[in-house]
């Protein structure tokens, strides 16, 4: 048995928040550190096309983005850390399994059933308005993205593992074609990593704009924690700690011990502004010195640049071979 290969992909769409960091980039980092794991870690900003994006936006999410998991530790020694556009190959292999991604499939994506479906409910005549062939393919990109480094593995939260799966149906039609030339690739799905609320007590998410970003200033940190939404017990009354947006947080970056402490002090009645200040100064106590690296980064973007293209040479001496292979599988050769 080869040894496991991970892969995970971010879209560069937006600014890294808490939720982010909790949900996918703290335990994407732990797991860069672990030796006897093979990692690839990539930003996909090809697949930021897909949402028509403000140009800028995308160019400076990218950045942050890459700070960020730098700052905040991600291995790049061991781990292969890139940006998807620097790899050529992958829109090459895309157009590949274009041919043998079956167009029925496609239909039954979430993403773009959503799509449609917001449309038929506005009562709009076409299904399919705003729907780019970037939306449409996007499972197409994303199965390239996956398939060109034979990852097996692919941790994504569970919005993502039905675009794991139809990868696999891709890879598993190509072998079956032209032989057994790409890996099937496994949805990883972690159920155990918290899922953050935002300052709404909705789901943290840039869609709904309720989000608290991981490097914001210290001043604009505290100011957003104390918009965190709460229910109106006044300050002596005993707080339950479910349902509670400010002890969820808490909990995600505390200890066992100390978030055991928290819940002593909800029972007591801890008023919400002085557990908003608590919050506050536990957050900023445990994210500063990645955030003094941070503005570093954003500050001398050409290190990030650098380190990108350090990772798409490491990524390309897998890419650039294989690519090959599969073209020769498909009756792209030499003629002599
Ligand atoms: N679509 C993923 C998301 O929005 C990002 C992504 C692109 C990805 N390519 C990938 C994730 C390949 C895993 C593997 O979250």
């Amino acid at each position: 048995m080869s040894e496991d290969i991970y892969l995970t992909g971010i879209t560069t769409t937006g600014t890294p928040h808490i939720g982010n960091y909790v949900g996918a980039i703290r335990p994407g980092i732990a797991a860069s550190k672990d030796p006897a794991k093979k990692n690839y870690y990539f930003l996909a900003d090809y697949h930021a096309l897909a949402k028509n994006e403000d140009p800028d936006k995308i160019a400076r999410s990218t950045l942050e983005i890459a700070a960020a998991w730098m700052s905040l530790g991600l291995d790049t020694d061991h781990a292969v850390f890139y940006r998807q556009s620097d790899i050529p190959e992958i829109p090459q292999l895309m157009w590949i399994l274009t041919s043998v991604a079956a167009k029925g499939l496609m239909n039954r994506a979430h993403s773009y059933k959503a799509s449609v479906q917001a449309n038929l409910d506005s009562g709009n005549k076409d299904p399919d308005k705003g729907v780019t062939m970037a939306l449409y393919s996007y499972p197409i990109l994303m199965a390239a993205d996956i398939l060109m480094f034979k990852a097996n593995r692919v941790p994504v939260g569970r919005d993502q593992k039905q675009h794991v799966e139809m990868a696999r149906d891709m890879a598993q039609r190509f072998n079956h074609h032209y032989g057994d030339v790409l890996v099937l690739p496994e949805p990883v799905i972690d159920d155990t990593t918290a899922v953050l609320s935002g300052l709404d007590g909705r789901k943290m998410s840039k869609s709904y704009n309720n989000t608290i970003p991981v490097f914001e200033p210290e001043k604009r940190l505290r100011k957003l924690i104390m918009k965190i939404k709460t229910n109106s017990l006044e300050p002596g009354e005993p707080k339950d700690t479910d349902d509670s947006t400010l002890f969820d947080i808490y909990r995600a970056f505390a200890t066992d011990e100390e978030t055991a402490a928290i819940a002593e002090r909800y029972a007591e009645g801890i008023a919400w502004g002085e557990m908003k200040q608590v919050l506050f100064e536990y957050i900023n106590e445990h994210i500063k010195p990645a955030r003094d690296e941070y503005e570093r980064l954003i500050a001398d973007p050409a290190i990030v640049e650098a380190e990108l293209r350090k990772g798409a040479e490491r990524a390309r001496e897998i890419s650039v071979p294989y690519l090959d292979e599969i073209r020769r599988a498909v009756g792209i050769r030499p003629l002599g």
